[in-house]
């Protein structure tokens, strides 16, 4: 299966932050905002992936990751010039996805819980159709709503709806089998002229194919696409990683862990940052790694 981060758009509402680097790079805490989104494509067993940003950022994201090899994935760039949607993506992503099942993540989505790993894992293996995740939130206006019948069952799927028809909003993950591209050349844009993931979706639910699992309350979903919802990011990262003693979307870790490289590598990667926090956070979890613990039940915790 392979990976898509969309990290592009111009992060208006984040300016004056986001005029000359990109949102999808600001700090949540003590990393990058994009290592939370990459950690849920890793946990779900996905190493073949491509990040959609801005031509003027591309360059940044390159200097971060380079072609991934350290992390033990494979890590490609492509740009969106403008930004005409989520669903762009298919279209930029066409030659990566190239006839393969797909997960698309958005760049400012963070997700936390027990068993997150492990559901990914699931839905990755399954897949056919699409899957599309659902959590309760108070404000549903301000996301895709999807609605269900009094069975649980997926009726309908909004865009940002001013009445919305349940609280129940569509977090920035789904998986795609290999028609996306297909479904996606076939889109027109809506009338703000984009692209809309929610047309994807909704074409997929036209063919009965469209499965929504449920999140929990034991998952938490953060959006950052605001100053406040930024900071109180920052602020729920911070908070569980002092209560726990480790870390949210630590890329090495979580690759070590995943038997994408070996404790060695892990280590060395926390040996070049050993002057911050979390280079020696790194450096101790390799250490600590053969402490008999069974990998996969590690990485049900990251
Ligand atoms: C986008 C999607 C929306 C989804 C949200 C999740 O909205 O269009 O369906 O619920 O991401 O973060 P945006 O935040 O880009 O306006």
């Amino acid at each position: 299966m392979k990976g898509i981060i969309l990290a592009g758009g111009n992060g208006t509402r984040l300016q004056p932050l986001t005029f000359v680097s990109s949102k999808q790079l600001a700090p949540v805490y003590d990393k990058p905002m994009i290592y939370y989104p990459l950690s849920m494509l890793m946990l779900a067993g996905i190493r073949d992936i491509l990040i959609i940003t801005r031509p003027t950022e591309l360059p940044l994201f390159r200097a971060l990751f380079g072609d991934g090899r350290q992390l033990g994935l494979r890590i490609d760039y492509a740009e969106q010039d403008e930004p005409r949607g989520i669903a762009d993506a298919f279209r930029i992503g066409a030659d990566h996805i190239r006839g393969e099942q797909c997960a698309l993540v958005l760049g400012d989505n963070l997700f936390h819980g027990s068993n997150l790993p492990s559901l990914l894992r699931r839905t990755a293996l399954k897949m056919g159709g699409c899957v599309l995740f659902g959590h309760e939130v108070a404000d549903p206006h301000r996301f895709g709503v999807a609605e269900v019948d009094a069975r649980g069952k997926l009726v309908s799927i909004e865009e940002k709806p001013s009445r919305p028809r349940s609280n129940l909003a569509i977090p920035g993950m789904y998986f795609f089998d290999a028609q996306v591209t297909d479904i996606t050349k076939n889109l027109t844009p809506s009338p703000r002229g984009e692209l809309e993931i929610t047309d994807v979706l909704q074409a997929y639910l036209d063919r009965e194919a469209a499965e929504l699992v449920w999140l929990g309350r034991g998952v938490t979903w953060l959006d950052t696409g605001t100053h406040e919802t930024l900071l109180e990011a920052s602020t729920f990262v911070r908070d569980t990683q002092r209560r726990q003693g480790t870390r949210l979307g630590c890329v090495e870790e979580i690759a070590m862990y995943m038997g994408y490289i070996a404790p060695d590598d892990c280590h060395a990667l926390g040996a070049e940052m050993s002057s911050s926090p979390y280079g020696q956070y790194v450096m101790e979890r390799a250490r600590s790694f053969s402490t008999g613990m069974p990998p996969t039940a590690l990485s049900e915790n990251l």
